[in-house]
């Protein structure tokens, strides 16, 4: 299935192909460059970061534990620096992983990245559709995650099989009662819950939703245009770095 969708993907005029959970195959990786598109892989450590560049990945995504999603377990401030050390300067990192106002991405880059790359923070954006809106715009998720604070993820296998970190809810409480079902093994714990999930989030109770998100989410308190995000991480960044020059002058 995921041959096919590169296919399709390439028909278009992409400018990036990007994979979780390990490097894309030879043939994918032969396939993207043919067409001149750049491969990109997540990592949660050095030794997948490694593995990337051996097979021919053209960008290593360094994410950590904080982020949205499938995850692993060392944290972004530790991961980025191991892993760009790692791969050596051939290699472009971006950071990934509780990135979402500009200080961190002049965190990111301070640390060796040579950009950032975000998830979680879109989901609160005007443009995402997800799903059925109140009269005021937002959708039952994005009311979840306007409400969530930085302690309210979880990362566990209920989603996919596989460790992801979620939005804390009723939905991963009932996974966490004692009396719980263990969760299948990717892919059949996606299929088991993916109609379930679907209910849920176009119901009207953001207290049983299901959304992977990262901790960032406790900084997501509006709903705004992407456009109005971007501007705040450049003027953020631009404070962050002036503030740092400052510091560095004395
Ligand atoms: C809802 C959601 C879905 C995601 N799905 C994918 C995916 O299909 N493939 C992938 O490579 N990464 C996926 N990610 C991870 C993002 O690419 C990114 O690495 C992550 O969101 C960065 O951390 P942050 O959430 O703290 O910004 C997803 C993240 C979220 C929040």
């Amino acid at each position: 299935v995921a041959r096919s969708h590169v296919e399709v993907a390439l028909k278009h005029p992409i400018k990036l192909i990007a994979n979780a959970l390990g490097s894309p195959p030879a043939d994918v990786i032969a396939q993207a460059h043919d067409a001149g598109v750049p491969v990109a892989a997540l990592a949660g450590s050095a030794t997948h970061a490694l593995r990337h560049v051996e097979n021919g990945v053209d960008i290593v995504v360094a994410q950590g534990h904080e982020a949205g999603g499938h995850t692993g377990e060392i944290a972004s401030m530790v991961l980025v620096p191991e892993v760009v050390d790692a791969v050596g300067r051939e290699t472009s990192v971006l950071a990934a992983g509780g990135i979402g106002t500009g200080r961190q991405v002049a965190a990111a880059l301070a640390l060796g990245a040579s950009g950032v790359w975000m998830g979680s923070a879109f989901l609160t954006a005007a443009e995402y559709d997800l799903g059925v809106r109140d009269s005021g715009g937002v959708s039952v998720v994005q009311k979840a995650l306007l409400n969530a604070t930085s302690a309210d993820t979880v990362r566990r296998r209920i989603y996919t099989g596989k460790p992801a970190r979620l939005l804390k809810s009723r939905w991963t409480d009932a996974w966490d009662a004692p009396d719980a079902p263990a969760p299948l093994p990717m892919p059949l714990q996606n299929i088991l819950v993916s109609e379930a999930h679907q209910r849920m989030n176009e119901s009207t109770d953001p207290t049983t939703v299901a959304m992977p998100v990262g901790q960032i989410v406790g900084r997501m308190n509006a709903i705004r245009p992407v456009a109005e995000i971007i501007a705040e991480l450049v003027s953020g960044f631009e404070a962050a770095t002036k503030r740092l020059d400052a510091i560095a002058a004395d």
